[in-house]
């Protein structure tokens, strides 16, 4: 089953919105196979956010994932990686649409709220930066 990587950044921890966005991607069907809340450190932001090293908001962008707790989750499902997108919403939270996550509560492009993987490879290589193996749980032993 597809997989991604989505992660409440500090905004969206600080603003005590990790409930309602979980809440969100549960009544969607999806399943939460892993989470934790934790501190990025300088290394990992920069090699999660590699793709973006010679931009110019790229020190910002680090400043501010490694500048309080994230809530970082792997999230399982049938074509999760696009629909999460979806419902996360455009980049800049200007432009994201009513009902989706940034477009309900975000206001600026660098405080966005959340992140997730825009392909599978991203899905692959960002779940791999934060999660173990073991750390990713399957609901039925059969699964
Ligand atoms: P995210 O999906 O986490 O991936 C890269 C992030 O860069 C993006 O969300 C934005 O938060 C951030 N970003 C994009 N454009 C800008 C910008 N012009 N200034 C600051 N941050 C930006």
């Amino acid at each position: 089953m597809e997989k991604t990587f989505l992660m409440i950044k500090p905004d969206g921890v600080q603003r005590n919105l990790i409930g309602g966005i979980v809440a969100r991607f549960e009544a969607k069907g999806f399943k939460l196979v892993g989470a934790k809340l934790m501190t990025i450190s300088d290394e990992l932001a920069e090699k999660h956010y590699g793709e973006h090293k010679d931009k110019p908001f790229f020190g910002e962008l680090v400043d501010f994932i490694t500048s309080g707790p994230v809530f970082a989750m792997v999230w399982e499902g049938e074509d999760v990686i696009l629909t999460a997108r979806a419902m996360m919403g455009k980049t800049n939270p200007k432009e994201a649409a009513s009902g989706t996550v940034r477009g309900d509560y975000g206001l600026t492009v660098g405080k966005n709220i959340i992140h997730g993987s825009d392909s599978a490879e991203s899905a692959e290589r960002e779940i791999g930066l934060f999660f173990d193996r073991e750390e990713i749980l399957s609901y039925s032993k059969h699964d």
